[in-house]
């Protein structure tokens, strides 16, 4: 059976988040994909990501072969374990690695679906955060979150994730800068620029507390044009923390320029992907087309517009169980 595992966007947040301020997420249907195969409990685990060319076992040395060995080990530990400690898997990402998308997280996820299939969203997200922290040392965990739970949501550093209405559709553009970027050097590049200058990073981190607070009530009523409003003031303030680049900026112009709401850099910035929004699907094409003029791959992608009964339901089941914490 293949498991399945959303990308992600960050909408507003980025980079704050790792110091407790709360940020807006959606997930895309852009993820990964895997599948697991029980070994004999005396065979060591393998993984393969046939994507990137790689295959590994749980001994190595490698990154990928540490972060699969922690996962695993989550696993043996969790008492959804079925007991079944050796696996073959084979994983595939439908994004690109270092483009701020959720790349590692998504298929992190995906692998922790396959080999608990029985675990709920909790012990999956468990497992793809023990995988995250080889990646990433320090994750604020709203990839691994997001990933595993799709739709929008709100997310605060050792909270439980709040899933958040969408009123109206949303139409995003993604574009990629063409760098690949390491979510690692550029949480450490901002914790170094926190050291230096304290009062100016916390400023930039007030003012995307705003944008988030503000971006949340947008996107619950529908207010897209606000919402574009936001996303370029946010990108602003991540440019001050010197997370933006030359093409990222390109990227945002070009968008605006076609006629997006509002444009910033996703995730870790430093390169990767810029996510833009717009009123509607044509708006989108007409991005998507501007940047290929522009030499800059881009693609665009919706997100759906939240059912209220299954919200009112989803949202209860969350205030219940925050409430029992
Ligand atoms: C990476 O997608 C988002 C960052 O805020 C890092 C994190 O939250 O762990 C840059």
């Amino acid at each position: 059976m293949q498991n399945t595992a959303s990308g992600k966007v960050i909408l507003a947040g980025e980079h704050a988040v790792v110091y407790g301020v709360p940020a807006l997420a959606v997930g895309i249907d852009r993820g990964a994909r895997a599948t697991a195969r029980p070994l004999l409990p005396r065979e060591r685990a393998r993984l393969a990501v046939p994507t990137w060319g790689i295959e590994v076992s749980e001994d190595g040395d490698e990154m990928l072969s540490r972060a699969f060995r922690s996962l695993l080990n989550e696993h043996r530990q969790s008492a959804s374990s079925r007991k079944e400690s050796a696996f073959s898997v084979e994983a595939f990402a439908d994004l690109p690695p270092g483009g701020g998308l959720g790349c590692s997280a998504a298929v992190g996820v995906a692998i922790a679906r396959a080999v608990d299939p029985t675990a709920d969203i909790e012990g999956i997200q468990r497992l793809a955060m023990a995988w995250e922290r080889v990646f990433h040392g320090n994750p604020s965990g709203i990839d691994a979150a997001c990933s595993a739970r799709g739709g929008a949501i709100w997310f605060r550093k050792g909270e439980q994730p709040r899933p958040v209405r969408v009123a109206r559709e949303l139409h995003l553009c993604i574009g990629h800068s063409g760098i690949a970027s390491s979510t690692k050097s550029m949480v450490e590049s901002v914790a170094k620029q926190r050291e230096k200058r304290p009062e100016v990073v916390e400023k930039a981190f007030s003012g995307i507390a705003a944008v988030v607070e503000n971006a949340r009530l947008a996107l619950e009523a529908g207010d897209v044009v606000a919402l574009g409003k936001l996303l370029d003031m946010n990108q602003m303030l991540l440019g001050g923390l010197l997370l933006s680049t030359e093409e990222v900026e390109t990227l945002c112009r070009v968008a605006r320029g076609a006629g997006a709401l509002g444009a910033k850099l996703t995730g870790a910035g430093g390169g990767g992907c810029v996510v833009a929004l717009v009123s509607d699907e044509a708006r989108g094409n007409a991005v998507v087309q501007a940047w290929d003029k522009a030499g800059y791959f881009g693609f665009h992608t919706r997100v759906a517009a939240t059912v209220h009964s299954s919200f009112v339901r989803e949202r209860a089941a969350y205030d219940t169980a925050e409430a029992e914490r």
